[in-house]
């Protein structure tokens, strides 16, 4: 087994709240899996977990076999849940995504050619070129939403951790922005996990399904089978009878 990510009886808790019990978890490299659960389940705190900026109380992570350090972080692209720009900050959207870059540049050093051509790449791709010299601060939640995707794909991770990427926009975008995710994701060798609440927006590419609730994982498997009534009935405590399937 190529383990890429392995999550070992981790426990993360913020201050009195213990935000994830006990999770044990094994990515496989190149897999597309997909996190869904209640508000509060614990899965942007997973998230942050394997981008090694939780409040880790026990347990360990391990991305590519070894502690998360800058270099391991350098290859993993986040997408937040939302961008926290200070709307008064000057900083353009082209600059942003180039922020993405720069962890594969090195601190100190100019972009070359082809950091600009795949900066350039990334903005064209997420679809805001004509948003690139505009402050980022001055853009709506959905806008901001595609810069923090282009600035992830600018850094052309190995591993991608998307944290609600459609929440914000809207149906056309939330189309497009599934498409790039799929597209990249079997064009690119990836791995993806991919938090949503819309099950829908669930990628096809995507194969296997993690739920979460109180801080646990209380239930994973392949998609066809994640998307059943009962299993989700119990997951969200209501009774969940029409499952839609428009992009699975
Ligand atoms: N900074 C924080 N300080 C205190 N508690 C926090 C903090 N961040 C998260 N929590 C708590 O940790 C738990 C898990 O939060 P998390 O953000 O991981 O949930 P989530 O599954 O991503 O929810 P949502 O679907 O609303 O995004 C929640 O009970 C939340 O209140
Ligand atoms: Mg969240």
């Amino acid at each position: 087994m190529n383990q890429i990510v392995e999550l070992k009886d981790v426990t993360v808790s913020y201050r009195e709240n213990v935000a994830l019990k006990n999770i044990s978890l094994n990515i496989e490299k190149g897999s597309f899996v997909a996190v869904i659960g209640p508000n509060g389940a614990g899965k942007t705190t997973l998230l942050t977990a394997i981008n090694g900026i939780g409040n880790i109380l026990s347990g360990s992570v391990k991305v590519f076999g070894l502690d998360i350090n800058s270099r391991i972080r350098r290859e993993i692209g986040y997408v937040p849940q939302s961008l926290s720009i200070d709307p008064r900050s000057p900083i353009s959207v082209r600059d942003v995504v180039m922020i993405g870059r720069s962890s594969k540049i090195g601190l100190f050093r100019y972009p070359n050619r082809k950091d600009i051509r795949i900066i350039e790449s990334a903005i064209e791709l997420v679809g805001i070129k004509e948003l690139s010299h505009r402050p980022v601060g001055h853009l709506s939640c959905g806008e901001q939403q595609k810069v923090a995707l282009a600035r992830a794909l600018a850094q052309q991770p190995d591993i991608m951790l998307l944290d609600e990427p459609t929440s914000n926009l809207d149906l056309r975008s939330q189309k497009e922005i599934i498409d790039l995710i799929d597209k990249i994701y079997q064009e690119k060798e990836l791995t993806i996990i991919f938090v949503t609440h819309i099950l829908s927006h669930i990628p096809a590419s995507c194969r296997e399904v993690i739920f979460m609730k109180r801080g646990c994982i209380i239930w994973s498997g392949g998609v066809d089978k994640a998307l059943n009534e009962k299993l989700l009935s119990d997951l969200y405590d209501c009774p969940i009878k029409e499952i839609k399937k428009e992009y699975v």
